[in-house]
Formats: C-alpha cells, sequence, structure tokens
C-alpha cells in the first residue's frame, strides 16, 4: 500500500492520530506538545495554530517504529526487511498530471514568517527554525539530482541560514561558488515520511537518483512538476515549497539551535534567498522536533539499517544493529551469532570506519536483545574486560554537530562485550517447562507475566 501524499498517509491512521484544537503558538508551546506526546507514539495534528488560521501543523509522523511500517504499507515485524527490500529497487519518478503545492503563490514575498507557522522548538534557540524541509538541488557541474534534509535557520524577510555540512548538496555548493554562481534550491515541506526517508539514504558519491529510491520505498513513482522561480522539479503532492537560492560566498552566524544530538549547535553558514513560496489552499505543515523518536526512527532506516547491511556483506554472524535512541546515531549496539573475538575486533573497526558518525560501539552476543539497556548493560558487566576488551580509535574526523569535538577530530571506541569461552558467561535460565506452568498459572489468575 503506498500513499501518495501526506494527506493521504494521515487520512490511513485513524485512532493513531491526536487531533488538538487547543489554541497554541508557534512559538515553543507546538514543539512542547509533540515531545510531551512522542513516547506515547501517536501523531499529532495541530488545528489551531494561532496567527495563522486554517493551517494545521502534523508532527511525530514517524514517533514509532508501528509508524514507519505504516508508512510502508507493512507489518511492524518486517520493517527493517521491507526497508531493505525496498531501498534496493528503483521507480523513477513521472511527470505529475496536477500540482496541488501550486495552487497558491507567492513570488518573492516579503515575510516568509507571516505565511509559514515557522516553529521556534526550544527556550535557547536563536530563531525559529525548519527541521523537516527536504531540499532538493541539482549539481552544477554534472547536472545530477541532490536531496536531504537540512537544517534552515529564519532571518527573517525572505532570508534563511542553512546548514550544508553533508553531501551531496555540500558538494553542489562548493561546485557553484567555485563559478561564483548561486545553488537553485527548492525546499519541500510537508511529503509523505517514505520521500522523507529516501532523502537521507546514504547513496554515495556514484549513488542513484533518491526520487527514484523514494519510489521504491513507497511504492508508486514520485510525480514531480517545474518548480516556478528556479530550475529544478519539485515533488507535486508536498504541502509547501520553498524556492530560493543559496548565494555564492556568504556565510553568517546560523544558531544556536537544539540539534538531534540534544545539545544546543551554532555555525558560519551559508544564507539562501527566498525567489518564491507556492502551498496548497489549506495546507498542513510539518514539525520533526530534534531529539525525539522521529529521529531516531529515520536514522535507523537510512543509517542503521544501511550500516547493517554493509557489514553483513563483510563479516559472517553479525545478526541485528541497534542505533542507540536519543544519540543522534552516534551510539550503536551490534548483536553477533559464533563471530570469534578477533572477528568481533575486525568488525568494531570496520563499523567505526564505515560510519563517520558512529562513535562509541558496544558488540553483544545474540542471546542479548541489543535494543534492551539493561541487557547490554549486563553484557558490559559480565562478558566485557576493560583493559583487555576495548578498542580506541584516535584522529577521526569529527561530526559537526558532536559538541565534544566540534567539527575538529575525534576519536572513537569499540567494547567487546562477547563471550570469551566458558559456561562462566552463560547466561542463567530456567527449564522451558517451568516458564510455561508458570505462565499458564499466572494467566489462570488474570496475571500478566513478564
Ligand atoms: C532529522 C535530520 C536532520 C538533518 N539535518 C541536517 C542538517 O541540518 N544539515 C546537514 O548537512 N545534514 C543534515 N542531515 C543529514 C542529511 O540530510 C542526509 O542524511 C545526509 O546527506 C546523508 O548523507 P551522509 O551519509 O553523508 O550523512 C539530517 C538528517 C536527519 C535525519
Amino acid at each position: 500500500m503506498s500513499y501518495r501524499d501526506l494527506r493521504a498517509f494521515l487520512g490511513s491512521l485513524g485512532d493513531d492520530v491526536l487531533h488538538v484544537a487547543a489554541p497554541l503558538q508557534a512559538q515553543h508551546e507546538i514543539a512542547a506538545l509533540l515531545r510531551e506526546v512522542a513516547p506515547t507514539g501517536r501523531v499529532v495534528l495541530c488545528e489551531n495554530v494561532m496567527g495563522h488560521p486554517g493551517i494545521r501543523i502534523a508532527g511525530n509522523l514517524l514517533a514509532s517504529r508501528h509508524l514507519a511500517a505504516r508508512a510502508l504499507g507493512v507489518d511492524a515485524d518486517r520493517l527493517f526487511e521491507a526497508y531493505a527490500e525496498r531501498g534496493a529497487g528503483r521507480i523513477a519518478p513521472i511527470k505529475a498530471s496536477e500540482v496541488p503545492v501550486q495552487d497558491v503563490v507567492h513570488r518573492e514575498p516579503a515575510d516568509v514568517g507571516a505565511l509559514l507557522p515557522l516553529l521556534t522548538h526550544h527556550a535557547d534557540d536563536g530563531a525559529p527554525f525548519l527541521t523537516c524541509g527536504m531540499v532538493l538541488a541539482r549539481d552544477p557541474v554534472t547536472g545530477m539530482r541532490g536531496m536531504g534534509v537540512h537544517r534552515m535557520m529564519y532571518k527573517g524577510g525572505r532570508r534563511f541560514g542553512i546548514l550544508l555540512a553533508n553531501p551531496p548538496l555540500s558538494l553542489f555548493l562548493g561546485n557553484a561558488e567555485r563559478d561564483g554562481k548561486p545553488l537553485e534550491v527548492a525546499i519541500a515541506l510537508g511529503v509523505d515520511p517514505a520521500m522523507l526517508l529516501a532523502s537521507i539514504v546514504k547513496t554515495g558519491p556514484q549513488g542513484p537518483d533518491k526520487m527514484d529510491v523514494a519510489g521504491s520505498l513507497r511504492g508508486a513513482p514520485v510525480e514531480l512538476a517545474s518548480a516556478l522561480s528556479v530550475d529544478l522539479d519539485i515533488p507535486a503532492r508536498a504541502e509547501v515549497i520553498i524556492e530560493g537560492r543559496v548565494l555564492p560566498g556568504v556565510r553568517e552566524p546560523e544558531g544556536p539551535f537544539g540539534e538531534n544530538t540534544g545539545a544546543y549547535f551554532t555555525n558560519q553558514s551559508p544564507v539562501i534567498e527566498v525567489s518564491a513560496v507556492t502551498h496548497r489552499r489549506d495546507f498542513i505543515f510539518p514539525a520533526l522536533v530534534p531529539w525525539t523518536a522521529d529521529v531516531d526512527t529515520l536514522l535507523a532506516l537510512a543509517g542503521g539499517a544501511e550500516l547493517l547491511r554493509q557489514l553483513q556483506a563483510q563479516v559472517r554472524g553479525v545478526v541485528d544493529l541497534e542505533l542507540v535512541p536519543g544519540t543522534s546515531s552516534f551510539a550503536a549496539v551490534i548483536a553477533v551469532r559464533d563471530c570469534p573475538r578477533h572477528e568481533v575486533r575486525r568488525l568494531i573497526h570496520l563499523a567505526l570506519n564505515l560510519d563517520r558518525r558512529l562513535k562509541v560501539l558496544t558488540v553483544v552476543d545474540d542471546d542479548v536483545d541489543p535494543r534492551n539497556p539493561r541487557e547490554v548493560a549486563w553484557a558490559m558487566s559480565t562478558r566485557f574486560q576493560p583493559a583487555r576488551d576495548t578498542i580506541i580509535v584516535d584522529g577521526c574526523e569529527g561530526y559537526i554537530i558532536d559538541p565534544s569535538s566540534s567539527g575538529s577530530t575525534g576519536s572513537k571506541i569499540g567494547f567487546v562485550a562477547t563471550r570469551a569461552a566458558g559456561r562462566q558467561f552463560d547466561k542463567i535460565g530456567l527449564p522451558p517447562a517451568a516458564v510455561a506452568k508458570a505462565r499458564a498459572v499466572l494467566a489462570e489468575l488474570g496475571c500478566v507475566s513478564g
């Protein structure tokens, strides 16, 4: 089952959507509400945004793996498998027969902040930020299309700062600036979650067009149309499009902003001058609150599933990988089966080098659930010897939003928490028949065990 657009996805969710009619301000109040609801794994639709009558804000769209499975139209227990299968496929985009996102057109708008409910997320954020804009551009050298999610700081009027720390868009800007030219961009807001997911998939320099990946993830081609003031294709069924140019050679302070790391971050960043805003008549504006389960889900699929695939191709016995929630994918736990300890050490070196962000890696046996912090801590306490089982790699590229390395060099660490030979490493257990009887007795009493 695929969803043609964000509305179709929201319409399919039924009780998974919490409708909020109370008036809420775009400054802090909506982010606070979304953060409170996030642990319940429900989507929120704010229907009364103060100062923006008729506009709704949808948030927590991927606040649980259950929602991510619904976005891909699969059962939750098949989420990662389905993601891997679909992510490897390609479905090319098609030309749209209708373009609802251009129902209303504002050319060179004087005040983008008056048109759109731009959210301020945290107490010390320097301004409102866009956190889930899918930024589209073309490489001025090759003409190749690229897209990614890039945070954007509203600077007033029709200017935004943009953090371009990741390829391919950071490379496209470098190529444009070498000729002293601006980089044309279109920012799609309110796309269906499978398309948002595709925009952050790691495809590498020679990788496929992410629109083809998006088509395959959604199970239907993306419908594209021409933007109005830049030479780019845009998803016709998005809710809002911001068109503009990244100004060559310009860097200005951007931030502070409460990042996906859970810490504030400031940068000298490029600046976009907006040339047009287009939107549906009664548009739904998307929200993604940093450092919440939404971000964990996006990273677990686009980053974690890909890293697991790469590692499984190179090391025998790798069975599972969990990016630790709340760490912006800086920490992970890998489970292995029958993997000798020298292979585990090789695995740690490989993983830490393959993924720029990964900084703290723990490897456990597959009798430990990598998603259960109690079990991982147990493996660290009983199977791990600090002097023998710690690997430190120094002189690595620090990830820009990691406050501990501030974008300069950093180090990485791996822990071998797998069992050495010998029975003393076995987890205690009970005879299965005794467990089954205990559960039957408790079920009779109406008492849920576990
Ligand atoms: C929620 C979220 C926010 C992101 N924000 C930014 C950002 O502000 N700037 C940036 O350069 N990349 C950002 N990224 C990463 C890119 O969108 C994208 O993941 C990256 O280009 C993929 O390539 P990589 O493997 O080089 O990271 C963000 C990713 C996610 C999931």
